[in-house]
């Protein structure tokens, strides 16, 4: 999504902001743009990428100690230069970015137009910056009081930053559901999206709450909430190293990334899982056990490939706890007007903590009385702050925006919860529970094992990187993992490719089915094997092109496929961290042999925080 970068100091503003914006290029953007304060206001903005920008800038006037930055993912008015920000009001003295949506825009935009407001852009931005313009001159107020004022009476989601050419030594900041962090320097303050622009400058840093507002100077932070009421700023020192964010040597961060999994996995559980204890300490989730036990029901809300971990974890806690469990699409759930009783627990799947559907569908859940449990990777962020509970998956960051080790860190929080909360609520073992615990702390070898299969599946990829169609089938536990290898062709490789219940095929996919169609059967060891390769023969009858993830030591289904890939054995409900492995690696490999960005594939955005 949008990304914003602000500075305050002794510093040349323009170089800081710029290096951050570069740095948050992984969210996804299609304009950006520069507002400067050197007693003139020198805004400079331009559609398309950062690096077009700083090439507009060049001998321009780009000295600031103050100053502000924005890559924009356009929800109202067309990427374009004009409509990108920093936006600038009437009278020309204020600047201001934004990230998130004004859903009454509309309204104000008009009510501005009759008192003679003109617009330069088709922005929803421009209509609030003209807004609070418009409260502080009728009201002759200072600036930070007709922001409060604005923002008390608009409705939808903002982080906004705001310079001023009365006031050129002070930055003026809000937010509410999009993220904002700000960096505590000496003598000098950042302001960021997150963390990435600010690491190398300081690591203590504030994560703004929804309805603050902060108003800044070089050596002053003051946190205000919509009350005018002083806020205690929360000071914490980030834990993310620099080079965390770099490439460590990978040609791509998603590359980086699939191989983190055996480490991140291992950060997963560590602390947590005690294998030789037999225990699982979640601190988290023992503060609501209760709740969660005696629920009627869970519901998993999420989006994408988080909807995918959801689906999995369907099976996993009604194999284990025997609570019915629901998974819902966030933009779904928050539109239906569903019916949430007293006491549901919601899990809530994010790797961003930022997602807009998902973070709406909870506040409207928890508004209706349910129990709210974060599993989510960016600590801080706004899905973790609104949760009762949860757990982090401590996956790092994650930079590509194919989601891979989040995925897999999601599937290991989950089953730590599941496990947890089916042996204190009896509806495991003991010796299965322990059993599972063993099974669960043996996966990130297992998954370092699988990584070993990474050059013949390039090989795989070279092989089947002009299919126009493909399809992924799973049965069980191994169905979602089909869904979210089919999500990962698509995304990288632009192939259109489905996921499917394998069964599922004799009910219309199989007519789709020819010697041109390559199918992606998961077909470990489990309950549904034999079945699986009933499928498998199905498509072999229809000249069909198998390729088939199959266990150690499987000697039949060979015979039947055109290419395998071998996976080691493990439980069913352990099983789909290690079979996701090879379709991230075969859609990361299909899309290098492709030639397109893996890393920021086009149209897609790292966090959707507008809907
Ligand atoms: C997955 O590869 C995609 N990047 C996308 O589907 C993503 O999973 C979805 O947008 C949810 O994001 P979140 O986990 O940050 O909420
Ligand atoms: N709604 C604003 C716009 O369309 C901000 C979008 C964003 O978050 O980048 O300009």
């Amino acid at each position: 999504m949008c990304g914003i970068v602000a500075y305050i100091g002794p510093r040349e503003a323009y170089p800081v902001i710029l290096k951050g914006l570069k740095r948050l290029e992984y969210r996804g953007y299609d304009s950006s743009g520069v507002a400067l304060l050197n007693g003139d206001l020198n805004v400079y903005k331009k559609k398309g990428k950062v690096a077009e920008l700083e090439e507009m800038l060049v001998g321009k006037d780009v000295h600031s100690h103050i100053g502000i930055g924005h890559t924009r993912w356009a929800t109202h008015g067309e990427p374009n230069d004009r409509n990108a920000h920093p936006h600038i009001s009437g009278s020309g003295k204020l600047a201001m970015i934004h990230n998130g949506i004004i859903e009454n825009y509309a309204q104000l935009k008009q009510d501005l137009l009759r008192k003679g407001y003109t617009f330069k852009s088709d922005t929803d931005t421009e209509v609030l910056l003209n807004f609070i313009e418009d409260i502080k001159e009728n009201n002759n107020c200072p600036l930070e009081e007709a922001v409060r004022i604005a923002l008390k009476r608009i409705v939808g989601a903002y982080v906004i930053v705001l310079i001023d050419q009365e006031h050129p030594d002070t930055l003026i900041t809000a937010r509410k559901g999009s993220p904002l962090v700000i960096g505590i320097g000496k003598n000098e303050h950042f302001l960021a999206s997150d963390a990435s622009p600010i690491i190398e400058y300081t690591k203590e840093v504030v994560y703004v709450n929804d309805y603050e507002l902060a108003i800044i100077k070089a050596d002053e932070l003051i946190l205000k909430n919509l009350g005018n009421e002083r806020q205690t700023p929360f000071i914490t020192k980030l834990d993310m190293e620099l080079a965390a964010i770099e490439k460590g040597g990978y040609e791509h961060f998603m590359l980086k990334e699939i191989f983190e999994q055996p480490q991140t996995i291992q950060d997963c559980l560590r602390g947590r899982l005690d294998a030789n204890g037999g225990t699982i300490t979640m601190s988290g989730v023992s503060k609501y056990a209760e709740q969660i036990m005696n629920a009627n029901r869970i519901v998993m809300v999420a989006c994408g490939t988080s909807w995918h971990a959801g689906l999995v974890a369907e099976y996993i806690f009604e194999e284990l706890c025997r609570i019915n469990v629901e998974v819902e699409y966030a933009s779904e759930f928050r539109y239906r007007n569903p019916v949430i009783n007293q006491g549901d627990v919601i899990i809530a799947i994010s790797q961003s903590g930022e997602t807009a559907d998902t973070l709406v569908a909870i506040e409207n859940a928890k508004s209706k009385g349910a129990i709210i449990m974060g599993v989510v990777n960016v600590v801080g962020s706004s899905i973790a702050r609104i949760s009762d509970t949860g757990a982090y998956t401590h996956a790092g960051p994650e930079i590509g925006v194919a989601s891979t080790k989040a995925f897999t860190a999601q599937l290991a929080v989950l089953t730590m919860i599941a496990l947890k909360i089916g042996y204190e609520k009896g509806t495991i073992s003991h010796d299965r529970y322990l059993q599972l615990v063993r099974e669960l702390d043996a996966i990130p070898e297992k998954v370092a094992t699988v990584l070993l299969q990474a050059d013949n599946i390039r090989k795989l990829a070279e092989k089947y990187k002009d299919a126009t169609n493909c399809l992924y089938l799973g049965r069980g536990y191994n169905f979602p993992v089909a869904l979210e290898g089919a999500l990962k062709l698509k995304e990288i490789s632009y192939i259109h490719a489905e996921g499917y219940p394998a069964a599922e095929m004799k009910h219309g996919p199989i007519a789709l089915v020819d010697e041109n169609l390559p199918v992606v059967f998961i077909a470990t060891k489990d309950a549904y094997h034999e079945k699986v390769v009933s499928n498998m023969q199905e498509i072999k009858a229809r000249k069909g092109q198998v390729i088939a993830i199959i266990n150690e030591g499987d000697e039949f289904t060979p015979t039947l496929a055109d290419d395998v890939i071998v996976v080691p054995e493990a439980d069913e409900i352990v099983a789909p961290m290690l079979n996701c492995i090879p379709l991230q690696l075969l859609a990361y490999y299909i899309g290098v042999a492709k030639n397109f960005d893996v890393d920021k594939p086009r149209n897609l955005a790292k966090s959707v925080t507008v809907e």
